[in-house]
């Protein structure tokens, strides 16, 4: 047997979409079911006028159920009704999401308010558990490709936890799953974990930094954002337990651009592979611009091109939303300027 979705009737399922959206839900489809059979399936005489929106959040899909013929009042559900009687949502920010949830109809139910756990109701009454997520019972399993891609963001600020062999064996072993020129996967990955090594690979970017890096950035990164690279930069990659170094093979003497095109794409999935195992992880480029200098350190033969340096390890604080043009600004239809929706 397999769980197909739970459903929710909802009065307005306009509210209701955007409610749950807010909380992180997606929308994946809708449809508008013909009163018969529906009628009968359902047991509501016709007319029914049943619209069906499917949410999905990893594995799992809420319907939310709209019958235009069939108004109904929202209704306060109690816990101790019989029947379904709450979501429990895993948050990253508790008080981010209260305040979505105030901002899409719902209600906090501030008596409840634990600290980590609050009780919320959607715009229709019904109950809805927010947890901390590191605090939720069971184990999420596997998020969706899209939810990975969709939250991976560049983390500045780790804690001292280790990375284990095995993990980071899966993480190169998925970079090595990029595209490549003629299949050349010309990737070689050096992982830095010995605190000399590391400390001289600190000790070169920060110099790097300091020289190029924060007289340039200065000017053209917000405040915050300035501040929180400088920190990141100028204390060893944020306290990362471990670096990655991705370099490219020059063997055929394939072109410096060409072989970026092959190494960045394996940069790529390496970040995304640490987001899925629940490390956070950030692309760097600074310390390979010293090119000779970081392959001295690491003893890299002359065909050997470092692209990035990856620090990898559990983040220190939630990364928040990432912040991303529309859509609508950045893809085009046939020609530049016909917009793509
Ligand atoms: C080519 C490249 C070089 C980058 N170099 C640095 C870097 O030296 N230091 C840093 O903190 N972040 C670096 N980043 C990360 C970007 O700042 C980050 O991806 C971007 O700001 C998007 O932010 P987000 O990941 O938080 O959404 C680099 C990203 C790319 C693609």
């Amino acid at each position: 047997m397999t769980v197909n979705h739970v459903g929710l009737r909802v009065s307005d399922l306009a509210v209701s979409v955007r409610f749950y959206e807010a909380l992180g839900f997606r929308e994946t489809m809708a449809l508008d079911v013909p009163d018969v059979p529906a009628d009968r399936l359902l047991q509501i005489e016709a007319p029914v006028g049943l619209r069906a929106v499917y949410l999905t959040s990893g594995p799992f899909v809420l319907e939310l159920l709209g019958f235009s013929a069939h108004p109904a009042p929202p209704v306060d559900r109690a816990m101790t009704d019989t029947g379904l009687t709450h979501l429990s949502l895993g948050v990253d920010d508790i008080e981010r999401a209260k305040s979505l949830v105030r901002e899409h109809g719902g209600r906090v139910l501030t008596d409840t308010d634990l600290g980590v756990a609050v009780m919320v109701r959607d715009p229709d009454g019904q109950l809805i558990e927010l947890l901390e997520a590191a605090r939720r019972p069971v184990t999420p399993p596997d998020r969706t490709a899209l939810e990975v891609i969709g939250t991976q963001r560049a983390c500045r600020s780790f804690l001292p936890d280790g990375v284990p062999d095995a993990d980071l064996a899966a993480l190169i072993e998925a970079a090595s799953h990029a595209p490549s020129a003629e299949n050349s996967q010309p990737w070689v990955f050096v992982v830095v974990d010995d605190a000399d090594v590391r400390a001289a690979v600190d000790e070169l970017t920060r110099s790097l930094w300091r020289r190029q890096g924060r007289p340039h950035s200065e000017k053209t990164l917000s405040p915050s954002f300035f501040d929180e690279v400088d920190q990141f930069l100028d204390t060893g990659y944020g306290g990362a337990p471990c670096l990655v170094v991705v370099c490219g093979d020059r063997r055929d003497a394939t072109p410096r651009e060409l072989l970026a095109a092959s190494v960045f794409p394996a940069t790529q999935n390496l970040l995304l592979a640490a987001s899925a195992l629940g490390y956070g992880s950030s692309m760097t480029t600074l310390a390979p611009l010293a090119r000779d200098d970081l392959a001295s350190i690491l003893g890299l033969p002359d065909t050997l091109v470092p692209f990035a340096v990856v620090p990898i390890g559990r983040s220190s604080r939630p990364l928040g939303p990432p912040r991303r043009r529309p859509v609508e600004e950045i893809a085009h239809r046939n020609r530049f300027g016909v917009p793509f929706r």
